[in-house]
């Protein structure tokens, strides 16, 4: 038998599978089955009031369990899906509250990795996938990282290599007349508004950061164990913490002030989409390295730009 039908008995049997897309490694059961959900909720400590996103391999095949896409959701899947868009719609019958968190909408999704592709076409029923981390902690973005932390509680990781996007999936919701991004991700706010030919709504914001106002948006998240502080000017700011160990994430410049091994320049070519791609590793690694605080650049506010400050920033809240 060979790995992926090893990994796709296992979840006929209810059993949890790590699987790779190309934004970061989920965390997958059988979305149909309640007790198998159950255990993606336990396995990650993850709030049960938090949805999941189910994953397939094709529109039609949502359609076939009763979840549809709207007309502007179509003309996104039809250019982005397979790929780093996950759409919120109103959810069929078919789909477990245990999946929605009892919310009238689902979020689906159709990753874009060759393996996961072909696993979900082996099987009867969509995958419920987080990302494969603890509730809270960073995203894996290879099977290293997911054996890291979950090694122990799961039975099959598929290797799939390195993440190419490395950052989670944008999630767009059409349950208004005009689609609104829940979660700044993978796919670029202008790539979707050029599509659609409209401009679309953005996240909105809760004061109080400890209700969450809409499912996607708790305050920390992607957390390393460290403080890590945003910065316009990471030289100017090293001034003030003199005597602590800094390691630092900057864009494309190399600084001086800052050893080497503590310094993750996330793409010196100055590419956002690379930088994306390195974002969650830098974390990780400095989370392991020996240093005090992290300091982290701002990012310029377009393109994967937009997502990777929101991570950051979710990530500076302690
Ligand atoms: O790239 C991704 O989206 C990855 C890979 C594995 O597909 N998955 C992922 O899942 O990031 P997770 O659970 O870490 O994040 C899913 C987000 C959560 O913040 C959740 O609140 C939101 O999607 N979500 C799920 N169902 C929703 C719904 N019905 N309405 C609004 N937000 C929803
Ligand atoms: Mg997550």
């Amino acid at each position: 038998m060979n790995e992926l039908e090893a990994a796709a008995n296992l979840l006929r049997q209810g059993e949890l599978v790590a699987i790779p897309t190309e934004t970061v490694y989920g965390l997958a059961a059988n979305a149909f089955n309640e007790e198998a959900v159950l255990n993606i909720y336990k396995t990650k400590n993850r709030p049960h009031f938090n949805p999941l996103i189910i994953h397939s391999n094709s529109v039609q095949r949502f359609a076939e369990w009763g979840i549809y896409l709207p007309e502007l959701a179509l003309k996104l899947a039809s250019k982005f899906s397979p790929g780093p868009i996950t759409f919120v719609v109103p959810t069929s019958n078919i789909v477990p509250d245990m999946v929605t968190a009892g919310h009238d909408s689902v979020a689906i999704r159709i990753p874009n990795h060759p393996l996961t592709l072909e696993l979900l076409a082996m099987l009867d029923f969509p995958l419920a996938a987080p990302s494969a981390n603890p509730s809270t902690f960073v995203s894996p973005t290879s099977a290293a990282h997911v054996k890291q932390q979950l090694g122990d509680k799961i039975k099959c990781i598929l290797d799939g290599g390195e993440c190419k996007v490395g950052i989670e999936s944008t999630i767009v919701s059409f349950l208004e007349s005009t689609p609104r991004i829940l979660r700044y991700g993978g796919l670029a706010k202008e790539q979707i508004e050029s599509t659609l030919g409209i401009k679309v709504n953005v996240p909105q914001v809760s004061g109080d950061t400890s209700k969450i106002i809409a499912p996607g948006m708790m305050e920390r998240h992607y957390a390393p164990n460290k403080k890590l502080i945003i910065c316009n000017d990471i030289k100017k700011e090293i001034l003030n913490y003199k005597g602590l160990s800094i390691g630092s994430i900057s864009f494309t410049k190399k600084l001086d002030d800052i050893e080497c091994k503590n310094q993750f320049i996330l793409s010196p070519s100055g590419s956002l989409d690379k930088a994306a791609r390195h974002l969650f590793s830098a974390l990780r690694s400095l989370n392991d390295l020996d240093v005090d605080i992290i300091l982290a650049e701002k990012f310029p506010d377009e393109g994967l730009g937009i997502a990777i400050n929101d991570r950051l920033k979710r990530a500076s809240v302690h």
